[in-house]
């Protein structure tokens, strides 16, 4: 070979394809403030909705007065439920099987919920008009506290299914009972209970928090009376299933709903589900036959769209004298708020919370959730998660370090004995899970030697010994974890959503030149989709990613997906990407052969072009092999480059991580001060380093956030009190931590590249590692279990009530 021609090495490397830590080309937008938002979004005639909500958290609606808000100069309509109800659309069926008011009819059921619609020419004048809709109420007992719902007396939080005894999901307990879900093997689990030599058991509450995507929810409906299309802007993660939902609500022709999701400013599960503001714009529109705007403000955000969490586990594990787990058993109260609005699969009204047995290997486990409705907002959703497998981590992990305080064994050591072995994958879980591939030990031994776990427990040790003499007042906790995750919904068998398969899909049209343009329905809100999917191809395709333009986000142009939630883009898309890639691959192998006159079998792959085999000199690289597709395919081939794939993965991908944090908590003002976090991810094959690095990063950042002070707490007469970023703890740069990172590889043995998702798994990870490092600060005092969030105040109370301020 001679020395100018670029060895096979040197051409896959200026591809920058997968492991490449290629720079984010949305990047060069977003950071000059190009970027495209619903807010950029300016119609000719466009008119601003705005609602009147609730100061209740509970109330009749006696009577409802539009007269002074209809003459405020500049409003042009105002909706109540009675307008809506003219088209049926006074009610609207949610994800989760239940229906929810779009605007009160007849009560309000939680703060701020939404009343009427004022629609106006500009938004401060729909604003004003908001403020003057005249609504007579009659208070009514309000219950916010989930462990109540189900009391004998309970007040009723929804009239419209009091004598209902069958819900979506089965039979119904009491009137504000949702669902009752259960997995696993309750009789064995029992018995393997009553044989137990240790058993702990912990009521381990995950509070309201919410995601803070730093774009509020917002949208630009537009209907044409002449053609009768409806074309729709928003701040939508899974457009798709927002044509598709829209078409049922409003009976207006799937083909008719165009659906346009533009730069999407942070999602985190809060942008999956249909909101009210989305159908009041859709009827304004139609009703003004103008575009009509709605913008969410923070206050309307943080309190009214889909919060998460709101788990309370009861949670017992059941293990040997010389620590072996044996059984695991958890018994669930999940807060859906009024409205069972959740954003699962429908299957799974608990989502994937079975996913509790975590990184152990548990002989046999069991788990029952019962869903309640109380006075607060509906929702539920995965934020940065899949489906409530936050929750399970946290309550695992939790109860994983409790047991071995109990056992008086390190809870690393404790973990190393009971994860799941290396040999043991393809591994079924307890509760029917097959993880798909993990190397756990060499994991969780990586990070402990990483920040020298050995000797961070003797330093321990001796300031234990030094405040025991009074010398000083700082306790230092340890935090270690090792997460599980379940991502990449979903195989169509376990998951639908209103019926629809969870496949995913791309195209990719390659054109002559030898560039391209991929088309996908999963919608990056920060990802950076456009740069990873563009390397996926590049090294299937052997195109420089450069070359390949990345389109998401309209569902007139996309194949239909389902969206990008719960790190399932990865998985599901990335597997469709390259699947379509093949398909291109191969016919583009058939091309070569005819131009270089040998059977498709004598060719063979080389980085970006198919030589023939045993002389490689003789070869058509990809680029030529485009152009040829548009002049000079094979008799009887159809010219063209282009494949689309619908991708049904075979199960989901089981990413996982080992973390550890380490902190100082003076007990005198209750501050945390986070001195070091490592994080260890395994996402199998990784696309692109640095955006993983990034994705850890924002997640590690979110789960500080949740773990040490996020709580959306309502007073008992139901006024939510933390409706705003100075109630709010939203960390900023002041207060992050800095984030160690780092990596194994396992691929997944079912994706086409080995891939796995990484979104999500910092947050699902990180708040329990924090939790179990402020837990971990007081254990030797005696202390079991603090709940979050762990902010100074708590943290100030939990040493008061340790007797440590005496
Ligand atoms: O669905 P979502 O995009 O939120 O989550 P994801 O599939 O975990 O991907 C988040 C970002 O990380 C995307 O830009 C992915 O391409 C990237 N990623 C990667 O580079 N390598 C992986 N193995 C997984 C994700």
């Amino acid at each position: 070979m001679n020395a100018q021609t670029p060895t096979s090495a040197e051409r896959a490397e200026k591809l920058e394809g997968m492991g490449c830590k290629r720079k984010r080309v949305e990047d060069i937008r977003f950071t000059q403030g190009k970027g495209n938002y619903v807010d950029d979004v300016k119609m000719p005639n466009m008119l601003y909705g705005e609602f009147n909500r609730s100061p209740y958290g509970h109330a009749r609606v006696k009577k409802i007065d539009t007269t002074k808000a209809a003459a405020v100069p500049g409003v042009v309509a105002v909706l109540t439920a009675e307008t809506l109800k003219t088209v049926n659309l006074a009610w609207m069926p949610t994800l989760a099987g239940d229906v929810q008011m779009v605007l009160a009819d007849g009560y309000v059921l939680f703060q701020n919920q939404e009343v009427a619609f004022v629609i106006a020419e500009s938004r401060e004048a729909a604003a004003d008009g908001a403020d003057l809709v005249d609504v007579e109420y009659e208070q009514l007992p309000v219950n916010v506290d989930p462990l109540k719902a189900m009391a004998p007396n309970a007040p009723v939080i929804r009239e419209d299914l009091k004598g209902k005894t069958e819900g979506a999901h089965g039979k119904r307990k009491h009137y504000n009972h949702i669902f009752s879900w259960q997995a696993g093997d309750k009789a064995a689990t029992d018995a393997a209970f009553t044989k137990a030599d240790v058993t702990i058991k912990e009521l381990i509450s995950y509070p309201r928090v919410h995601p803070c995507p730093l774009e509020t929810c917002q949208c630009v409906a537009s209907f044409d009376k002449i053609k009768g299309d409806l074309t729709l802007y928003g701040t939508f993660q899974a457009p798709h299933v927002i044509r598709t939902v829209g078409s049922l609500i409003s009976k207006i022709p799937e083909h008719k709903i165009h659906v346009i999701s533009p730069d999407v400013g942070g999602g985190f599960g809060n942008k999956v589900g249909a909101y009210p503001g989305y159908i009041c714009s859709i009827v304004a529109s139609i009703v003004t036959g103008r575009p009509v705007k709605w913008t969410e403000s923070r206050i309307d955000n943080l309190s009214t769209t889909a919060f998460a969490r709101d788990f309370h586990m009861d949670m017992e594990i059941a293990a040997t004298k010389d620590g072996k787990v044996t059984a695991m058993r958890c018994y669930t109260i999940a807060d859906h708020g009024a409205f069972d609005a959740c954003a699962n699969a429908t299957k799974w009204p608990a989502g994937l919370f079975s996913i509790i047995s975590g990184s152990y290997d548990f002989p046999t486990a069991y788990c029952l959730v019962d869903g309640v409705y109380t006075n607060k907002a509906p929702g539920g959703v995965a934020y940065r998660c899949s489906f409530r497998v936050t929750e399970a981590a946290y309550c695992i992990e939790r109860a994983m370090d409790i047991m071995a305080q109990k056992l008086g064994m390190d809870p690393a050591d404790f973990r190393m004995k009971n994860l799941i072995r290396r040999e043991q994958f393809p591994y079924t879980s307890a509760f029917g899970w097959q993880y798909d591939s993990g190397d756990y030990q060499t994991a969780l031994t990586k990070a402990m030697e990483a920040v020298n776990y050995k000797k961070l427990r003797e330093e321990q040790k001796q300031k234990r010994e030094a405040f025991k003499r009074g010398e000083t007042r700082e306790l230092m906790g340890i935090g270690v974890i090792h997460f599980t995750e379940i991502v990449g919904a979903g195989p169509s068998r376990a998951c639908d959503i209103l019926g629809i398969a969870m496949f995913d899909s791309a195209e990719i049209r390659i054109h002559p030149t030898g560039s391209g343009i991929c088309r996908l329905g999963t919608k990056s809100q920060g990802q950076g989709h456009e740069t990873t999917y563009a390397q996926i191809i590049a090294t299937e395709l052997g195109l420089p990613a450069d070359n390949i333009a990345v389109e998401e986000g309209n569902t007139d142009t996309a194949p239909y997906g389902l969206g990008t939630y719960g790190s399932r883009s990865t998985p599901v898309s990335g597997a469709a990407t390259a699947m379509a890639c093949r398909k291109i691959k191969a016919k583009a192998q058939m091309i070569a052969a005819y131009m270089l006159e040998v059977h498709d079998d004598d060719l063979e792959w080389d980085v970006d072009r198919f030589r023939v085999k045993g002389n490689p000199e003789r070869s058509k690289t990809m680029t030529e092999l485009a152009w040829a597709a548009y002049h000079e395919v094979p008799p009887g081939m159809e010219p063209g480059l282009e494949a689309v794939d619908y991708y049904d993965p075979p199960n989901f991908t089981f990413p996982f991580g080992a973390y550890i944090c380490v902190l100082d908590i003076d007990v005198d003002t209750g501050t945390v001060n986070v001195r070091r976090f490592y994080a260890l991810d395994d996402c199998g094959r990784r696309i692109n380093p640095m955006i993983i690095e990034g994705q850890i990063h924002g997640g590690l950042t979110e789960a500080f956030g949740i773990a040490m002070g996020q709580e959306i707490h309502y007073d008992d007469e139901g006024n939510v009190t933390t409706a705003s970023f100075l109630d709010y703890f939203l960390p900023t740069a002041v207060e992050t931590p800095h984030w160690e990172t780092d990596w194994t590889e396992t691929p997944s043995p079912h994706h086409p590249i080995g891939a796995k998702g990484v979104g999500e798994s910092p947050n699902v990870g990180g708040v329990p590692c924090f939790s179990n490092a402020v837990n971990d600060a007081f254990a030797f005092l005696g202390s079991t279990h603090i709940q979050m969030p762990h902010d100074h105040w708590r943290v100030w109370t939990a040493a008061e009530k340790l007797g440590l301020h005496a």
